[in-house]
C-alpha cells in the first residue's frame, strides 16, 4: 500500500485538476462538494457548487434555507434526498455543534446523509485526520492494483480495503509527521480513478504513474477487475405527461413525500400512454377547459431502478383562476377552479415556476414547453379543438 502512495501523490501533485473546493478546504465546502459528487460527475459539479456557496456561504445559511430555494439550488443535480440531509445536518451541526463540523470520523458519520466515505473524505481533507475514504473509485482503482478479484459490492469488501488504508496512514503518519497528508492521499485515489483508471474497461494505463506496480495489468486482468454482483433489470413505467397551460400559468403538483422524487413539484402525469382525446379528458376532470393540443414527442429518464418512458401533450386551456385565497403573495398562487385539494394541482406563473420551483430533470425537454409566452407561437404550435366553444 505505502509503496503505491509516494509515486502516486507525486503525480497527484503535478495533475490534480484545480478545483474551487481544492483551493480552500473549508469543512463545509469539502462536505458540500463531497455530497454533491456521490453520484455526479466533477464537471457538472462545478457550477452547481459555485453558485451553492455563494448562495449559502455557512452552515447557518445552509440550515435556515427555505426549502423550495434548496431545491432550485439542487435543480439538475438529481438525487434530492441528498438535500434534505444535507440541511437536516446543517441543523444538527448549528444546534450541537456551535455551527462548526465536528473533527472527528464517528461524529461525522452521526449525521444524516454521511457514510463512511463522506465522513473519512471531510475528516482528511479538512482536517488533516488519518481517515479513509473508500468510494465507488477507490474501490476500481486499489482493486486493480492490488489484483483482489473479490466482488467489490460486498460491504465487508469495502470495510476491509478501509482497514488496510487507516492502517498504512497511521503507519505513515507515525513515521513521516507533519508532511503527511492523508487527504492528499486520498483524493490522489480518487483522482486516478476519475481520469486514468476508468471503468468498463478503458483505463488508460500507458498514462498510469503506479502502472509497474499494477498486478491486474500485469496478469492481464483489467477487463475483469474490478468484480461486481450482476445489477437487477429496471422497471419501466410507461407515462403521459401534461403540460397544462394558459398564456401566463402553468398546473404543477407536489409528488408524495415518499419514494422517488419525494416531496418535489411535478408536472401532471398518469400512468400508461394516453391518446390526445384521453388527454382532453384527463384535464377537464382537473377542472379546466382545453382549447388547443399538440402531441409531444417521447422521451426516456432513467433513475437507479426504474425507467420512465414518457410521452407528452402541451393543452393549451382557457385563462385559469388566480383569484384563490392561497393567491396573495405565497407560494401557492392559485388552486385550480373546481378542483379539490387532494389532486394538489395549483395554477402557478410560468416564470415563478422557472425561477423558484425546481422541477426534476427526469421531465426534461416537456419543461421547454414552459418558456413560451407569447399567445400567438403557441397557437401556432397547437391544433385548435373543434366542438369546444372557448378560444384563448
Ligand atoms: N470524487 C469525489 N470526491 C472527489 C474529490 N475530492 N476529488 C476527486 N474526485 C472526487
Amino acid at each position: 500500500m505505502q509503496r503505491i502512495l509516494k509515486p502516486l501523490l507525486a503525480w497527484y501533485e503535478k495533475n490534480r485538476r484545480e478545483l474551487e473546493w481544492r483551493q480552500k478546504p473549508l469543512p463545509y465546502y469539502v462536505w458540500v462538494s463531497e455530497i454533491m459528487l456521490q453520484q455526479t460527475r466533477v464537471e457538472a459539479v462545478k457550477p452547481y457548487f459555485s453558485r451553492f456557496i455563494r448562495q449559502l456561504p455557512s452552515v447557518r445559511d445552509l440550515a435556515l434555507c427555505e426549502e423550495d430555494r434548496l431545491l432550485k439550488l439542487w435543480e439538475g443535480l438529481g438525487y434530492y434526498s441528498r438535500v434534505r440531509n444535507l440541511q437536516k445536518a446543517a441543523r444538527i451541526v448549528m444546534q450541537q455543534y456551535g455551527g462548526e463540523l465536528p473533527a472527528d470520523e464517528k461524529t461525522l458519520r452521526s449525521l444524516p446523509g454521511i457514510g463512511s466515505y463522506t465522513a473519512g473524505a471531510i475528516a482528511s481533507i479538512a482536517f488533516g485526520l488519518p481517515a479513509p475514504a473508500v468510494d465507488g473509485n477507490v474501490l476500481r482503482v486499489l482493486s486493480r492494483i492490488l489484483g483482489s478479484e473479490a466482488c467489490i459490492d460486498e460491504p465487508l469488501v469495502k470495510k476491509e480495503f478501509e482497514n488496510r488504508i487507516r492502517e498504512c496512514y497511521l503507519r505513515m503518519a507515525d513515521c513521516t509527521h507533519r508532511s503527511f497528508s492523508p487527504g492528499a492521499c486520498n483524493q490522489a485515489l480518487m483522482e486516478l480513478g476519475a481520469v486514468i483508471c476508468l471503468p468498463n474497461g478503458s483505463p488508460l494505463c500507458d498514462q498510469c504513474p503506479v502502472r509497474h506496480l499494477c498486478r491486474a495489468r500485469s496478469r492481464h486482468l483489467i477487463g475483469q477487475i474490478p468484480v461486481r454482483k450482476q445489477k437487477a433489470k429496471r422497471r419501466r413505467e410507461k407515462k403521459t405527461v401534461l403540460i397544462i397551460r394558459d398564456q401566463d400559468r402553468v398546473l404543477i403538483r407536489k409528488r408524495p413525500d415518499t419514494g422517488l422524487l419525494a416531496g418535489l413539484w411535478e408536472l401532471p402525469n398518469v400512468a400508461g400512454h394516453l391518446t390526445a382525446d384521453e388527454a382532453i379528458e384527463k384535464t377537464k376532470e382537473l377542472g379546466v377547459q382545453p382549447v388547443r393540443i399538440r402531441a409531444l414527442p417521447e422521451e426516456k429518464h432513467i433513475f437507479t431502478h426504474i425507467e420512465w418512458e414518457m410521452t407528452g401533450y402541451l393543452i393549451l386551456v382557457e385563462e385559469m383562476d388566480s383569484d384563490s385565497p392561497e393567491a396573495a403573495g405565497s407560494v401557492i398562487e392559485g388552486q385550480v377552479p373546481g378542483q379539490s385539494l387532494t389532486s394538489g394541482c395549483v395554477a402557478v406563473n410560468l416564470q415563478k415556476v422557472q425561477e423558484e420551483y425546481s422541477i426534476p430533470s427526469a421531465f426534461g425537454k416537456y419543461v421547454s414547453w414552459l418558456g413560451i409566452d407569447r399567445l400567438s407561437e403557441l397557437k401556432s404550435q397547437t391544433e385548435a379543438l373543434i366542438h369546444l366553444e372557448g378560444e384563448v
